[in-house]
């Protein structure tokens, strides 16, 4: 469901030509055609085509990877990673082979273990490994900061880094504003704290709701990623990276603000977090390394 859904924003902004990938038998042909099907009444002038194998992606600018199980109510994105990692190391393999140049945009759960999978099995250098973390839980915090404070989602930037689990993912209201006015001049600390507790949960709140994970908001995410990267964007957004001692940290992937542009990530903007948002920041790391061992790589 994430993947047609994020070739359905990105057809609607015609961003670029698409090949949909899955094993299901004839499943990703019938998804495309009916997507190219919309695009008359649409205007929109891209080639969409769906296959069982790679050859048909070869040579691709940027691969989305989220091929892998979703998470069940009550499960954890953690408890994916046995089953998802032998998926994403087969996955990665095939796309390193046909599109050696690509930029990865990982997408599979747990995210940030997947995305340091990736980094280390495709060789490539972190410019071109990017995982969605922070893309979509920022966009679930931007919904409820505006929900909130009732105004127009646009005004309304925020960004949430660390890990992407319900646990240890960190947003930060302290950078948050409306229209340039920061948060805390607007809503209350228990208000915000609220608004806080409903972003880590974000993922689960729906996937309680519909039991299975959730994919309109997941599809935005990418496909504001990949427009950013085709259309060289330069777009600040916080995604999950290898750091080389960003924020202390070396040798992990994790959420922080980047900048995503033709160059994949171009640069890591370190913003001076306080006492307490550094901690929670090392925390989320921490339960990431736990994550990575269990990868025995
Ligand atoms: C989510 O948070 C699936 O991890 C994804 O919805």
């Amino acid at each position: 469901m994430v993947g047609h859904t994020t070739a359905h924003w990105l057809a609607v902004d015609q961003v670029a030509d698409l090949v949909l990938v899955d094993i299901v038998d004839k499943m990703p042909s019938g998804k495309a055609l009916d997507l190219l099907q919309a695009t008359p009444i649409r205007g929109i002038d891209v080639k969409i085509v769906g296959s069982n194998g790679y050859k048909e992606t070869s040579g691709s600018d940027v691969v989305v990877i989220i091929a892998g199980i979703a998470r069940k109510p009550g499960m954890t994105r953690e408890q994916l990673i046995d089953t998802n990692a032998g998926i994403v190391k087969g996955v990665v393999e095939q796309v390193t082979r046909y599109s050696p140049d690509a930029y990865l945009v990982v997408v599979t759960n747990p995210l940030d273990a997947m995305t340091y999978l990736t980094y280390k099995i495709s060789g490539f250098p972190r410019q071109r490994v990017i995982g969605e973390s922070g893309a979509l839980d920022s966009t679930r915090f931007r919904t409820f900061i505006a929900a909130e404070v009732g105004v127009s989602v646009e005004d309304v930037h925020a960004m949430v880094i660390g890990a992407h689990t319900d646990k240890d993912m960190v947003p930060l209201p302290r950078f948050a504003s409306v229209g340039g006015v920061p948060l805390n001049h607007l809503l209350t600390q228990e208000r915000i704290e609220a608004i806080v507790a409903r972003t880590r949960r974000g993922g689960a709140e729906i996937t309680e709701l519909m039991g299975t994970s959730a994919f309109f908001a997941p599809g935005a995410a990418i496909a504001q990623m990949v427009n950013a990267i085709v259309r060289d964007r330069k777009r600040l957004i916080p995604c999950s990276v290898y750091l080389e001692g960003e924020y202390g940290q070396k040798d992990v992937c994790i959420g922080v603000p980047i900048v995503l542009g033709g160059g994949g990530l171009e640069r890591i903007i370190e913003v001076p977090l306080n006492e307490q948002e550094r901690s929670a920041f090392t925390a989320s790391a921490g339960a990431v390394r736990e994550m990575l061992g269990a990868l025995k790589l």
